[in-house]
């Protein structure tokens, strides 16, 4: 099965990527431009239009990228014959929970289309995040459904996605990549392709110990916001300054890493990952796993802290939250990214609408079609819709919110992202 590695090498390799999302389009992307020919799979058919039209929603895809990608080359359809006899596949379609469980039916469909053209001495492999054994143990045996064994006749690996959207330093290519396979001559081939992708490769010794690579760094960011975030709300009881002791712990050049408090934890990583592992660690050994139960805990209270902190400053006004102008600033799930999927700024939102606020709010990252479930203007960020509001509320730190014309205009501010932090305004900090 060398045929592939050299198919590799020298770039004559198909490349198909099932799924292009915030993690298959960069992928697909960057394949297309290291000389492969590359095929994007994709079933949303708005998606599949626009990327057919050049127009990327990815931000960190830009449109000029796209369209370079489509001159050499890069198709994207929804036809699995164009699959057909392709060197590598890579699936990375979503893996959601549902009710608290992994929902694993994306990567089991992915799957089965990928096995109706699947031929001998090709490579599969798997880069949605999920728990330790999904590769050997579900996709596999999907596969195999094909007549052809993993290892034997066809190669099989996973190799976790680490991109940070809208991350200007750390971005595909210089982002070391876990690279795993269920035989030798499988990681070889996964290496050997990643290899002509990014800078770095790190081999490891399974898949499952892949999988467990990512669910373990998800996990650790999890737990140590939800550390800082425990900490902020027992040091406004203390009436310390969190955000200046985080600022000299983080002076300690080792064994200390700076986590910052916020309104919780959103995206489709950190409220999702860590509960795939709890639930692979409760159906394995019946055990809990404490650490990323009590950060579910810490972090889901955060946007209700944040409106009883808002409810409190309003009462010291003289004000209540119903009828109360609020702006909020950022309904993204974080700095520099359009992606508001289980944004805690959503949540935020909700209550305080539910409590009779007049809400309206700033993005300059989410398209102008908004839909949260509930009615929410969005606006342009300046000095008018500041001056509009009896309350501004930062959810976000997204670069656009200029601190100068928050603290110029706004008559009163819940900073939830301390960006205000030093300067002169009124109101508070988390
Ligand atoms: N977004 C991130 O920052 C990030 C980072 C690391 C890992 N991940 C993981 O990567 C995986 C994908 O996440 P994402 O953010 O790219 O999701 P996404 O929803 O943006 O993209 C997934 C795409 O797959 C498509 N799709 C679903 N089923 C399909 C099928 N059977 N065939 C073809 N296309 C199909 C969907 O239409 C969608 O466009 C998830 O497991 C996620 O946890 C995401």
């Amino acid at each position: 099965m060398t045929a592939l590695l050299d198919a590799l090498r020298d770039r004559r390799a198909h490349v198909v990527i099932i799924g292009q999302g915030y993690v298959g389009l960069p992928v697909a992307m960057r394949a297309a431009e290291a000389g492969f020919r590359v095929t994007g799979f994709e079933v949303d058919p708005r998606r599949l239009a626009a990327l057919r039209d050049g127009h990327s929603y990815v931000e960190d895809v830009p449109d000029s990228r796209l369209r370079a990608a489509i001159d050499a080359g890069y198709t994207a359809t929804d036809s699995i014959g164009d699959l057909a006899g392709f060197d590598v596949a890579v699936i990375s379609v979503p893996t959601p929970l549902r009710e608290g469980t992994p929902d694993l039916s994306y990567v089991e469909q992915a799957a089965e289309q990928v096995c109706r053209v699947l031929r001998a001495g090709a490579l599969v492999v798997l880069e949605s995040t999920t728990y330790p054994g999904t590769t050997e143990e579900l996709v596999g045996p999907i596969l195999e459904g094909s007549g052809l064994a993993a290892g034997r006749d066809f190669h099989l690996g996973y190799s976790p996605e680490r991109i940070d959207p809208g991350n200007a330093r750390f971005t595909f290519e210089n982002t070391p990549k876990v690279v795993s396979g269920v035989d030798e001559a499988s990681l070889a081939c996964v290496a050997e392709f990643y290899g002509a992708l990014v800078d770095t490769v790190v081999p490891v010794g399974s898949c499952a110990e892949a999988e467990l690579v990512k669910l373990l760094e998800n996990t650790f960011r999890h737990v140590n916001i939800a550390l800082v975030n425990e900490l902020a709300m027992f040091a406004e009881d203390l009436g310390v300054d969190i955000w200046s002791a985080i600022d000299a712990a983080s002076t300690k050049p080792f064994g200390y890493m700076r986590f910052t408090p916020g309104p919780g934890v959103g995206g489709h990583c950190l409220p999702v990952d860590p509960s795939y592992l709890s639930w692979r660690v409760r159906r394995t050994s019946g055990s809990a796993f404490r650490f990323v139960e009590l950060a579910n805990d810490v972090n889901e209270h955060m946007p209700d802290y944040v409106v009883s902190r808002i409810a409190a400053m309003l009462n010291k006004h003289e004000r209540s939250v119903k009828g109360t102008r609020i702006l909020l600033l950022g309904m993204a799930y974080k700095a520099g990214t359009s992606d508001w999927r289980e944004s805690p700024s959503v949540v935020v939102a909700e209550r305080l609408a539910a409590l009779g606020a007049s809400l309206r709010a700033c993005d300059p990252h989410i398209p102008a079609v908004f839909t949260p479930g509930f009615d929410l203007v969005l606006e342009d960020f300046g000095p008018e819709a500041l001056g509009a509001a009896d309350l501004v509320v930062v959810l976000v730190d997204h670069p656009e919110f200029d601190p100068e014309v928050i603290c110029a205009h706004a008559p009163l501010v819940f900073d939830a992202k301390a960006i205000l932090r030093g300067r002169e305004f009124r109101g508070e900090v988390l």
